[in-house]
């Protein structure tokens, strides 16, 4: 299937002041709910990273499960998850962090990664870039790395993106809503 932007950015849904005010929020449902966009996505990520040298996937709670489940099964990789705080049942390691409208925590399972993989981090999008700096972190305090960190959208008027790179973490996205 050949790639098109506008069959991925015409199913990015504006609503504008949510979840507050002055927040230009893009809801990607719309997106998920065209197969045809969706196989888009899917497609263009594996072809991306079949040859890629990646031992993991790592997926963001919750739109970049839904990401990170078709990768894994697609790459044949194990999918690590990083959930919001207070989710995962066994030992973790947390991070905090600010994103566009509020502070968060994530978490992942202390025996996730021995030390030496080397993770795709996976999520919808890329805003202030907090979650996916949140992700990189708890993956370089198991002593693994991060081989890029990959969403659908990126908005790079909040800086994410750039933030990332500024970190020294390569960053994919396939589409930019500035
Ligand atoms: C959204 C989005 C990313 C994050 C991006 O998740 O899915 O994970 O914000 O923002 P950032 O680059 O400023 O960190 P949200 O925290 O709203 O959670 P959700 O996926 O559970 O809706
Ligand atoms: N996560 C952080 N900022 C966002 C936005 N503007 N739209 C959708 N998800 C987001």
């Amino acid at each position: 299937m050949i790639f098109d932007t506008f069959t991925i950015k015409s199913r990015v849904r504006p609503v504008p002041d949510f979840p507050k005010p002055g927040v230009m929020f893009r809801d990607i449902t719309p997106l998920y709910q065209s197969p045809k966009a969706m196989r888009m996505v899917a497609d263009s990520l594996i072809q991306r990273y079949v040859e890629a040298p990646i031992t993991h996937i790592g997926a963001l709670d919750a739109r970049g499960f839904l990401l990170g489940a078709v990768l894994a099964y697609e790459l044949n990789k194990p999918l690590i998850l990083f959930r919001k705080a207070g989710k995962l049942p066994a030992d973790t390691l947390s991070e905090s962090y600010a994103t566009e409208y509020g502070e968060a925590e994530i978490q992942i399972h202390a025996d996730s990664l021995e030390g030496g993989e080397r993770v795709l981090l996976l999520d919808d999008l890329i805003a202030t870039g907090g979650t996916l700096l949140a992700a990189a972190r708890l993956v370089h305090r198991m002593n693994a790395e991060v081989v890029e960190a990959a969403a659908i959208i990126d908005l790079p008027d909040l800086g994410g993106s750039q933030k990332l790179q500024d970190a020294g973490i390569p960053v994919f996205s396939l589409c930019a809503f500035g």
